[in-house]
């Protein structure tokens, strides 16, 4: 196949990718803008190389016509999650959206693969609008732990590095590490409760800090520079303090007093 052509196969799965994973990043901006834990934590996405989608048809006896129906992960997303129970989570998210369509799933949680790997696989049908009108196509997401990543990471380059032709002593070894990976995740998911508490109140505490500086920056605006001053030091005073529960009785106050300030202007206009 001509380079052009390769171009313009790939357009549309380069697009898909930059849709899917600014779409997945929004889904964890959306759950810290409202104080919550994100079931994500990471998402990156690649096209497949025009080498690699070579060597997938040679290695599966697919013909060139066939490509695009038959080499799923030309579009590949990777959603990592801290914890094993996100990875279900995060599936039921995309099974409940209109704008992802699954295909297939391959649960390699459950059946872990000979190797050691462990993920969780789905094969979704995606549409994008290219200049010739909208496409449909077909994109691979993988979704696992850090954990299960960093074992898939290392035993993807010794895989590389042995070209298919892996010692045994090396097989075993990355055996032994994946069991493990599974004991860790485990361990992880034991304390899980406690781990979200502190990142929650920690992303509540971000939260509540940025809205408070905001209305200290609108109150500069409005009302005279000692009062502010004294609102400010107060705020230095509570966020010393690190105590979350001041922190937000702070912020209710400060809004009682914006409020009076709105109201005043709203007075004053009339
Ligand atoms: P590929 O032809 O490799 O894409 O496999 P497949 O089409 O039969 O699908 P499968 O679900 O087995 O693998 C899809 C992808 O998962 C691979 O391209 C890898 O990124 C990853 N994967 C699968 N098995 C392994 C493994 O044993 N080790 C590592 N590191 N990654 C794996
Ligand atoms: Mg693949």
């Amino acid at each position: 196949m001509e380079i052009q052509l390769w171009r313009s196969i790939l357009c549309p799965y380069e697009l898909a990718v930059k849709e899917l994973v600014l779409k997945f990043e929004h889904i964890i901006t959306e759950h810290r803008e409202n104080d919550l834990y994100s079931p994500i934590e990471q998402v990156s996405g690649r096209v497949k190389s025009v080498s690699s989608i070579l060597e997938k048809l040679q290695r599966k006896h697919i013909p060139m016509e066939r490509m695009e129906e038959e080499v799923e992960d030309i579009a590949g997303i990777r959603i990592i999650c801290q914890f094993e129970e996100d990875i279900e989570t995060v599936a039921s998210i995309i099974q409940k959206r209109t704008d992802m369509e699954i295909k297939s799933e391959k649960n390699y949680l459950k059946h872990m693969k000979q190797s050691g790997y462990r993920s969780y696989h789905l094969i979704i049908y995606y549409t994008v609008e290219t200049i010739h009108g909208p496409k449909r196509l077909q994109a691979e997401i993988q979704i696992r732990t850090m954990a299960m990543d960093f074992w898939a990471t290392i035993e993807h380059s010794l895989q590389y590095k042995y070209k298919g032709d892996m010692p045994l002593h090396v097989t075993e070894r990355l055996s032994k590490a994946a069991d493990a990976i599974i004991s860790l995740d485990l361990e992880m998911s034991s304390v899980r409760s406690e781990i979200m508490d502190a990142q929650n109140s920690s992303q509540l505490q971000s939260n509540l800090i940025k809205d408070i500086l905001t209305n200290i920056e609108n109150l500069y605006r409005v009302s005279n520079q000692r009062e502010v001053m004294k609102i400010q030091d107060e705020f230095l005073r509570v966020f010393k303090t690190k105590d979350l529960r001041q922190l937000e009785r702070f912020h209710r106050q400060l809004d009682i007093i914006s409020e009076g300030y709105r109201a005043q202007a709203v007075n004053h206009n009339i």
